[in-house]
């Protein structure tokens, strides 16, 4: 690990960052808790199930004063809270051409990326460029455009040189994200995701119900609620962290999600 990341998978770092969270800064708490936001964000991957608990978290708490959601389809929002929110804006994009789309990310102070597809859908190319490039490139253009932070949910067991497909490609991810340079990048590496998913996934139908008591005695460990997932991001937003980088593992995402 570099040693200019923050790795917080332990009770012993957690403290650490507990620490760090009582010195957040004046300026990054009052921008994330004031009644009167001063940030503004976007969402990549709101129609996911990490994402839309994102939207529909932030649509209920003052914490940007826009919320830009980037994606590739248009959703009409049955929840008031987020239809009848001004702060509110979807924009549509071509992924393939993101740079065509470059001026959507003028301005936007923090990122959220929770992109993710699956080999079975679209192939090992596929899912490289919608789990690796897509992330890359919208980090790239984020910070062209002035972003200061970018969340980014990897997974459990990512690592660049692993043997294993998806632990590569999700560890190849963070190294050339965190490599963009943002004055900030946070990575979230949960462990299997609870949720009711709204597409029916037979594996990860099978998983979910076996690790359903795992997840009730032992929340945090090997699975995180994307309810908490998303709690996380939000409350690290105004979390002053003293590395360019940092990883939060699933028990520090746990941890940070039901702070
Ligand atoms: N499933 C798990 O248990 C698990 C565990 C650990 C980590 N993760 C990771 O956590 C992240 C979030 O997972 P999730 O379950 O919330 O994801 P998800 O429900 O599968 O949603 C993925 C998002 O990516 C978008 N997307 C997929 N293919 C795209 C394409 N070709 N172009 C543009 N957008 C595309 C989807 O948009 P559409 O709705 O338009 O398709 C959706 O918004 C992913 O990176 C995943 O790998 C998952």
């Amino acid at each position: 690990m570099a040693t200019n990341e923050a790795t917080a998978s332990n009770e012993t770092d957690m403290k650490e960052q507990e620490g760090d969270a009582e010195a957040t800064s004046a300026t990054d708490a009052k921008s994330a808790t004031a009644q009167d936001p001063t940030m503004s964000a976007f969402i990549l991957g709101y129609t996911g199930e990490v994402g839309k608990e994102l939207v529909k978290q932030l649509a209920r708490e003052k914490v940007f004063k826009k919320i830009v959601l980037i994606g590739r389809r248009k959703v009409e929002y049955k929840d008031e809270a987020i239809s009848n929110n001004t702060t509110i804006e979807q924009v549509l994009v071509n992924f393939d051409e993101l740079e065509q789309s470059k001026d959507v990310f003028q301005g936007l102070d923090v990122g959220f990326c929770c992109l993710g597809t699956l080999r079975s859908k679209a192939g090992k190319k596929g899912q490289w460029k919608v789990d690796h490039d897509y992330p890359v490139k919208t980090a790239e253009l984020a910070k062209e455009g002035g972003c200061k932070q970018y969340h980014l949910v990897s997974s459990l067991g990512a690592k660049s040189n692993s043997m294993v497909f998806y632990n590569k490609l999700k560890g190849q991810t963070e190294d050339d994200v965190k490599a963009v340079g943002t004055e900030r990048t946070s990575i979230y590496r949960p462990g299997g995701l609870m949720c009711d998913r709204e597409e029916f996934r037979f594996g990860e139908w099978i998983a979910r119900k076996s690790l359903a008591p795992v997840d009730y005695f032992f929340p945090g460990v090997i699975t995180n609620a994307t309810s908490i997932v998303a709690k996380a991001m939000i409350n690290n937003v105004s979390k002053h962290i003293d590395t360019p980088s940092e990883i939060l593992e699933s028990k520090a995402i746990h941890k940070m999600g039901t702070q």
